[in-house]
Formats: C-alpha cells, structure tokens, sequence
C-alpha cells in the first residue's frame, strides 16, 4: 500500500523518526500537563480539616527529627485489607497542612494516620519510654527522653509564618498567639477560649504527658492523638459529582 510505503520512508530515518516521535509526544504530554496549570486545586474540600494547633505543630516536628516516618507511614490505602485494620482510607485533604507530608514508604511498624484517639495518653507515655512495657515483642526504640526536654514554644510564632509562607492558612492572630496557644493546649488550669476559638472546639486540651512541666512528650503526644481525628467519617460522603 503506498500509505505504508510512505512510513517505510520515516522508519529508515532515524533523524525523521526521532524528530516525529518527539513531536506525537510533546503533543500528549502538553494534553496532559497544561489543564493541571489552570486548576486551582486538584485537593477535593473535606469538612474538619483545620491546620495543626501550635503544640501539635511542634509535635509533628519532633516527629519529623526522630525519623519516626523511617518505620511509620501515615497513608492508608483504599485496599479492604488496609481499611479494616485502620480505618477509612486516607484523603488527599488529610494531609493538605502537612509541609512536608508524612505518607511515608516504610512499615516496620504499623500505619499511624489514624492512630489519634486510639490509646489513652498514659499507654503512649509508657510506650514511647519503653515499647515493651506495652507490647512485649515491640523493636520500636525507646524515647523516654523526651518526657524531660522542657519547651516553651519560643520559636513557634515564626513555625507558623513559615507554614503560612507555603499555604497554611494561619492568621495574623494565630501566628500573635501563637506561643501563648503552645502552653495553653497542655495545661488543664489555662484559659483556652482563645485556642478553642481559632482551631475550634475539638482542639484536646490537657496534660498530655502526665508532668507539671511542659515537655516533648506533651508536644509529641498532642500530634499523635490527633492523627485522623479531624474529618469525621460518620457524616463524610465522597463527592459523587468529581
Ligand atoms: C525501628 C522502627 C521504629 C521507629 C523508629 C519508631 N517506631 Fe513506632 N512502632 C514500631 C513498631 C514495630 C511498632 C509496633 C509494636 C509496638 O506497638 O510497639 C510501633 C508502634 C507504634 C505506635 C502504636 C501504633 C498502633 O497502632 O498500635 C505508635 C503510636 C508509634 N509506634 C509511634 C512512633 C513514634 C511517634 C515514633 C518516633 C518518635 C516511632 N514510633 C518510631 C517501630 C518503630
């Protein structure tokens, strides 16, 4: 057929072929690249979803300075086996204030995304001073250290900031009382109308750590427990409609 005469005439040159080939690729690659540049958000909206108090920020941090994300994802799958051991899948808006996010690769131990609410403070407080105590054939190494590092929260205001500059959408004020906010969260004695106010009436508010001292612990605590708390899957629905 003369058609495929004519492609013999491409497929013996290399040059022409090489070019045409980019040319047929560039065409799908743009198909798919360009539309993402004019969505405003590819992060479908989930009721609940609020950024991270102060505590639970500088919990996450110390989260992140562990390693704890070298054994513990924080991304379910929407697999059965996945879903019936921890609960709903992980959604895209879960992580949306997570700079940068925790999915994690590695499962030396379990999935952590909704680990929050699952134990009492005491069990963790125990756990993390020694695995065993609580799960005798446990590997998680031991963190009791941090039950005496004593914080205040002094740099937390410019946490904050930083996490605004990248899309947190913390305000003026959040950022203003931010350290105040800090120590208010894991003391039961403190005035938390303000705390309670800005990220709302589910905020856990009390001594995490079991100490008068305000420590790691505390911090590290407050993050866990509110790891998958926040959307709540007795009313959510996913939206039929995307
Ligand atoms: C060397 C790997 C390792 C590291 C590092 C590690 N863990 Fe673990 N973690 C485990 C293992 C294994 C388990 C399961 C046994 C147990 O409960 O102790 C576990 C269990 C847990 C649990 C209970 C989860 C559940 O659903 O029962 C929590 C919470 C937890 N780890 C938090 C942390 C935090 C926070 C850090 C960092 C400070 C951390 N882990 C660091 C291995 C690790």
């Amino acid at each position: 057929m003369a058609f495929l005469d004519k492609h013999k005439a491409i497929e013996t040159h290399a040059t022409l072929l090489m070019v045409l080939s980019l040319l047929v690729v560039s065409i799908g690659g743009l198909v798919q690249i360009v539309p993402l540049f004019y969505l405003e958000n590819t992060i479908e909206k989930v009721d609940g979803m609020r950024p991270y108090t102060p505590l639970e920020l500088a919990g996450r941090d110390i989260y992140i300075r562990e390693g704890c994300y070298g054994c513990h994802s924080q991304m379910i799958r929407p697999m059965r086996d996945e879903v019936e051991r921890y609960g709903h899948y992980s959604l895209a808006a879960e992580s949306m204030y997570d700079h940068p996010f925790q999915w994690g690769s590695k499962r030396t131990g379990p999935d952590l995304a909704r680990v929050g609410g699952r134990y009492s403070d005491e069990w963790h407080q125990d756990h993390f001073a020694n695995a065993k105590s609580v799960v005798p054939e446990s590997v998680m190494p031991p963190y009791g250290f941090l039950a005496q590092n004593v914080i205040d929260g002094e740099y937390i205001a410019d946490t904050l900031a930083a996490h605004r500059m990248v899309g947190v959408p913390y305000t003026e004020d959040m950022v203003a009382a931010g350290q105040g906010d800090f120590a208010a969260q894991a003391d039961p004695n403190a005035d938390t109308a303000g705390l309670l106010e800005r990220y709302g009436e589910k905020v856990n508010v009390r001594n995490f750590d079991g100490q008068p001292e305000l420590t790691e612990m505390d911090a590290l605590i407050a993050y866990i427990q509110v790891l998958g708390t926040m959307v709540d899957f007795s009313t959510f629905t996913p939206d039929a409609s995307r």
